[in-house]
């Protein structure tokens, strides 16, 4: 029977399908006011399977409106991911500024790459009668997630696909979106290789503090990932417009999230003011289509904006909640100078799923451990917390509620992080099923889904083996997103 009692499990401020499956963002790019966001969607089921674009937009990354399907299957195959890009110059000859959605089309035999073009703003689209536009080369089944954007230099430029091959990431080049030639492949002996590689992005951004700035390359993969399975990792190099390099030695490995719940994100083409603006899949491969919710399945991240900056470490990406999620924040209350010894518990009369808790520590070599425990009820918690023998981060949902459908899903997340003079600042995100936790300032960044009790809505701050000061505490109520009903 099915058990359509899952609305408790819906974000209130996270994105989420009306009904039924998603996955991957997909074809993220501004046009004339609107943020739009497409996804991995399967209209009929709330599991995975033939794959469309979903479709939505939205003023402001946070409120949205559901538009029709955009993009159905075909005799090529099912629509997989992709990205999709304004064609300022009417280079493929689509019409004046069409918005062109570059995807794979996966058949059961390939994976080969086709374009649809929009002329009214994504609202109707058009498959290109070429299609497909580029086919793998002999035997190679994995060839798909083309992200394209447009590259100049010295007043010339081109089209660049970053496309998953394997193993590896294939750059090709285009004078029109139709036709490509392959330039470089990267990434054979880089990072990690549990499984194939997929939905990659690329793109520049200055290095905070210096005239510098590096090309930073997203990759998803499906297994191996830091919370178990899938996972993404990033490089740091340089880019020429034909070929990537990386700054770091082959063995080096560097994760975007350290949860278990952020893959296949993707950044928007285009987006006004120079901002590098990504949204990610709050799921994972090895439980997605378990997870306890049975008439929708799926989230997506809240928008996160991305930076390079100096570390003791090497230059890192860092990642914040993007400004816009700030406007969610509703009433607060606020806490300064608070001594928490353990057994205290100062928020016992605070409750709450839909939460921001924005917090500085002043860390204490005595101290075991401190932090939060959230969705507290009747034998449930979540526990997000920094361990200071250990020096990190870490999120605890072995008792956040239903687990049993994944045997791997009660393991603990943590990312190694140290304290920046003497302060360890956390910026967590509540919503419901959904945990984003950004540790100091974005160094690191920890995404978890949980499914919890309805009635478990404790919040509890704590510390153990001794004392934490909280310089300052803020705990914001989050308003919940207008999300508006599918049109047409
Ligand atoms: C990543 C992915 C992509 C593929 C899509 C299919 O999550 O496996 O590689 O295009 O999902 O839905």
């Amino acid at each position: 029977m099915i058990d359509f009692n899952d609305q408790h499990f819906r974000p209130l401020y996270h994105f989420s399908p009306p009904a039924n499956w998603l996955n991957d963002p997909n074809g993220l790019v501004f046009y004339q006011g609107e943020y739009h966001l497409f996804y991995q969607y399967h209209p009929g089921s709330s599991v995975w399977g033939p794959m469309h674009w979903g479709h939505a937009v939205s003023l402001d990354l946070m409120n949205w409106r559901h538009l029709p399907v955009a993009l159905y299957p075909d005799e090529h195959g099912m629509i997989f991911s992709g990205s999709a890009v304004i064609d300022w110059e009417n280079s493929a000859g689509f019409g004046k500024e069409a918005m062109v959605a570059v995807f794979t089309h996966h058949h059961d035999h390939y994976e080969a790459q086709s374009l649809a073009y929009s002329n009214d703003c994504g609202r109707t689209w058009t498959k290109y009668t070429g299609n497909p536009v580029l086919l793998p080369p002999d035997g190679l089944c994995d060839f798909r997630d083309p992200k394209v954007f447009w590259y100049e230099e010295n007043g010339a430029g081109y089209w660049v696909m970053v496309l998953a091959a394997h193993h590896a990431i294939r750059f090709y080049t285009s004078p029109n979106l139709i036709d490509w030639t392959p330039v470089s492949t990267f990434g054979e002996h880089y990072g990690a290789h549990n499984s194939v590689w997929e939905t990659p992005d690329l793109f520049r951004l200055p290095v905070e503090g210096c005239d510098q700035s590096r090309w930073v390359l997203t990759v998803g993969i499906g297994s191996g990932g830091p919370g178990g399975a899938s996972g993404m990792q990033y490089f740091i190099g340089q880019f020429d417009g034909k070929a990537f390099t990386s700054d770091n030695s082959e063995s080096t490995v560097l994760w975007v999230d350290f949860g278990a719940d952020y893959y296949a994100a993707q950044s928007w083409s285009d987006s006004p003011d120079g901002r590098r603006l990504m949204i990610g899949w709050l799921n994972n491969w090895q439980y997605a289509q378990l997870i306890p919710t049975t008439t929708w399945r799926g989230v997506l991240s809240l928008p996160r904006e991305m930076s390079l900056r100096r570390t003791a470490d090497g230059i890192r990406l860092f990642q914040q909640p993007a400004a816009e999620v700030l406007n969610q924040r509703g009433a607060h209350i606020e806490w300064t100078d608070l001594n928490v010894s353990p057994g205290d518990n100062p928020l016992v009369n605070l409750h709450g799923c839909a939460l921001e808790l924005d917090v500085a520590f002043i860390v204490n070599p005595q101290v075991e451990y401190f932090g939060f425990r959230l969705r507290v009820g009747a034998g449930e918690q979540t526990i997000i917390a920094y361990d200071m023998r250990e020096q990190k981060l870490f999120v605890d949902r072995s008792h956040s509620g239903q687990t049993d459908f994944e045997p791997g899903f009660t393991r603990v997340h943590f990312a190694k992080m140290r304290p920046v003079d003497g302060i360890v600042h956390l910026q967590i995100f509540l919503d419901w099923s959904c945990i984003e936790v950004f540790g100091n300032d974005g160094e690191v960044t920890i995404t978890d889904t949980i499914f919890p009790a309805e009635a478990s809505q404790g919040v509890e701050l704590f510390a153990q083996g001794g004392e934490v000061q909280v310089r300052l505490l803020k705990v914001y109520e989050m308003k919940p997103a207008s999300i508006t009903a599918v049109e047409g």
